[in-house]
């Protein structure tokens, strides 16, 4: 099995402070995904998001252009990231290399237009476990773009056939409102994303409180993943400890978010 695991920017690092990484939470999940590696067959995919390193530097640029120098100080940003989040994976035992989004990606107008997936391929084939994660990559049409490591997860779980998709966050899953009022009676347990119309973003109309990063996760899994019975998608809460290995492993875990594409 192919299964693609986003670790969210919001669990790796401490969102609320400049280039924080929770390295206690990295080791842990780094040991889980060497476990599920080591006791299945399942090939993983990872991504992780941009947390206080991406997000913070790229904030500057929100409602501005990403200016030549603005792309490379978000990259540089994020392979400080993406450096510390490999050591942790190699100090585990996971035979992991990174993929460099900006040199594997380009988009159009926002889109992903050019993505060297033989690479990802190739490495999976040789026992490698492939790390992507969410950058500042080149748009032919606008200049720079951010390409999301949400979007490269949907997109990636579509072109390689993954079979699951598991989106690691600092929460349970997706709420009907947030923050909730309720703990987790507020927890969505199923979404059904045929049911959600995401074009008219009428989350309020449907009872759910979805703003930023978690509507996101959905608006992209609903553009580029389509209706595929197989794949199953998953947003947890990484600050568990063993769900993200339990989930890998075909387990149930006591609460979390499923998306039904199909
Ligand atoms: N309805 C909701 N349910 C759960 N989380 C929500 C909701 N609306 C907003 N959020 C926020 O979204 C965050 C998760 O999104 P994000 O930070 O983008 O995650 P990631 O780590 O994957 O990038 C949560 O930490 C929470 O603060
Ligand atoms: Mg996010």
């Amino acid at each position: 099995m192919l299964a693609i695991v986003k670790l969210g920017g919001s669990l790796i690092t401490d969102k609320r402070k400049p280039f924080k990484v929770r390295a206690k939470v990295l080791k842990r999940l780094s040991s889980e995904i060497k476990e599920v590696l080591d006791k299945s067959k399942t090939k993983i995919v990872l991504i992780h998001g941009g947390g206080s390193f991406g997000h913070y530097v790229a904030s500057k640029y929100v409602g501005r252009e990403i200016t030549s120098h603005g792309f490379i100080e978000i990259h540089e940003a994020m392979i400080r990231l993406n450096s510390i989040v490999l050591k942790y994976l190699r100090k585990e035992g996971v035979l992991a290399e990174t993929v460099h989004t900006s040199s594997a990606f380009t988009l159009n107008n926002g889109r992903i237009s050019v993505a060297n997936i033989e690479t990802i391929k190739g490495m999976l084939g040789k026992g490698i476990t492939p790390l992507l994660y969410g950058d500042v990559v080149y748009d032919v049409s606008k200049g720079f773009g951010i390409l999301s490591g949400d979007t490269l997860a949907a997109y990636l779980t579509n072109t390689l056939n993954a079979e699951m998709i598991v989106f690691t966050t600092n929460v349970n899953g997706v709420y009907r409102r947030y923050p909730p009022k309720r703990g987790l009676r507020d927890l969505i347990r199923v979404i059904d994303l045929r049911k959600l119309d995401l074009e008219l973003r009428e989350s309020k109309t449907l009872g759910y409180d979805v703003t930023g990063g978690m509507l996101f996760k959905l608006i992209e899994l609903k553009r580029y993943i389509g209706c595929r019975k197989k794949v199953k998608v998953f947003i947890i809460n990484g600050m568990r400890k063993d769900f993200l290995k339990n989930i890998l492993l075909g387990r149930d875990v006591k609460f979390k978010t499923e998306i039904r594409v199909c």
